[in-house]
């Protein structure tokens, strides 16, 4: 995915990807501000920065962007994705990463750091997503009269409950 680009081995000037990424995405790609950041930051980088002694440079150039759901959304998909794309778990995929790196490795020390924010942005875009589909689907069961079942026969003369009367164009044919 395109938030680790700076692994690619051309890029690798730091040797430490989120930055070498974003460098690369700001000074050669002309790429959009807030992708920037987002890479830069991605998973919370800072913290490895840290580990690195780059937290000052990387914070000075890529300050994280004011947007929370969108800096958990690339959270999520980072935890959710192997290394080869293959879709797996937050558990599975931080315990991944350690089996390719020493606890006491700067991966490791930063991994071990980060976990529980890697995980609460995992909840929370999970609590999210769990939120939209029950949205969605009151939306769908409003427009669809799915709640009120009989008033499918209805012909303007509607049943009280009928919200098929909002819409700008009623008929009594159902909408799908
Ligand atoms: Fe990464």
């Amino acid at each position: 995915m395109l938030h680790d680009i700076g692994y690619t081995p051309s890029l690798a000037t730091t040797g430490f990807h989120p930055l070498d990424g974003a460098r690369y995405l700001r000074d050669r790609s002309a790429a959009d501000e807030r992708l920037v950041r987002l890479v830069a930051n991605h998973s919370y980088a800072l913290l490895e920065a840290e580990e690195r002694g780059l937290h000052e440079e990387l914070e000075a150039e890529f300050p994280i962007l004011d947007h929370a759901e969108l800096v958990d959304a690339l959270v999520y998909c980072d935890m959710a994705t192997t290394p080869d794309g293959t879709p797996t778990t937050v558990d599975a995929r931080l315990a991944e990463i350690l089996t390719r790196y020493d606890r006491d490795s700067i991966v490791g020390r930063f991994i071990r750091r980060a976990d529980e924010d890697l995980r609460a942005a995992v909840h929370r875009v999970e609590a999210r997503l769990i939120l939209a589909e029950r949205y969605g689907r009151a939306r769908r069961s409003v427009d669809d009269h799915e709640d009120l079942g009989p008033v499918w026969s209805c012909d303007q003369g509607c049943d009280p409950r009928c919200r098929i009367q909002r819409r700008p164009a009623h008929n009594s044919s159902p909408a799908w």
